[in-house]
């Protein structure tokens, strides 16, 4: 077995020799902290990985579900082009004005709208305001419901989109079809059903970074 430990010092690595510091993200990580905001913010050297991402599909229009404080959000709206729109869904009132604060503190506030509300509600806004398709879509809300984010998503993408979950491994969870976690039953459906998706190539890859053993599944439309 590998030591978390060990894992922490690799990623610490990475993190100095690859990432330059950053006092904007930094702010936005101790703000989320003094709220008392779940520490489950993307580890730098995942929110790095968004951004090379979208910066490489020159991504213009991002939806992110799960805003918690921002901190993906600004990884990834950085990688917008001037032009550039990320949508960003949460439902906590709490979070909105962590990652409001976060978001303006990065002089994002002109590209980032962040939403309000329970996310299927807002996803069912978008569609009905046949809102144009998104280049890619970063999953990372409440688990049990990635299977209707994912369903809902769909309607919301176009060829090419390309859709992100966070946290399908959940500690190698995924793995036990008897598990009564509802977070890890909606993961198993969630890789399930992108699976059966004839629309869709899809592929997960488990991660050990700062934050333990995890991982991402990365689909792209058409
Ligand atoms: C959980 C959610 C996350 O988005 C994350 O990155 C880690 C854990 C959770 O709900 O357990
Ligand atoms: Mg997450």
């Amino acid at each position: 077995m590998i030591e978390q430990k060990t894992v922490g010092a690799v990623d610490d690595f990475i993190q100095e020799s690859l990432l330059k510091p950053d006092p904007v993200l930094e702010r936005a990580l101790q703000r989320a902290a003094a709220a008392d905001l779940p520490p489950h913010a993307v580890s730098p050297t995942r929110g790095a990985f968004l951004q090379i991402i979208a910066r490489a599909m020159g991504a213009k229009r991002i939806l992110e579900i799960g805003t918690l404080g921002g901190y993906s959000t600004i990884w990834l709206a950085r990688a917008l082009p001037a032009e550039g729109r990320l949508i960003t869904l949460e439902q906590s009132p709490v979070c909105v004005g962590v990652a409001a604060k976060n978001v303006k503190d990065a002089n994002l506030d002109g590209s980032v709208s962040i939403v309000l509300g329970p996310a299927l509600d807002s996803l069912d806004a978008l569609i009905r305001a046949k809102t144009s398709a998104f280049d890619l879509i970063f999953i990372d809300a409440d688990k049990p419901n990635n299977p209707v984010y994912l369903e809902r998503c769909l309607q919301l993408s176009r060829p090419g989109t390309v859709i992100i979950g966070d946290n399908v491994v959940r500690a190698g969870a995924l793995a036990d079809a008897a598990s009564d976690d509802p977070k890890v039953q909606g993961v198993r459906r969630f890789l399930r059903d992108q699976g059966r998706e004839p629309g869709l190539q899809a592929t997960a890859l488990q991660t050990l970074d700062g934050k333990g053993y995890d991982g991402f599944s990365m689909a792209i439309v058409g």
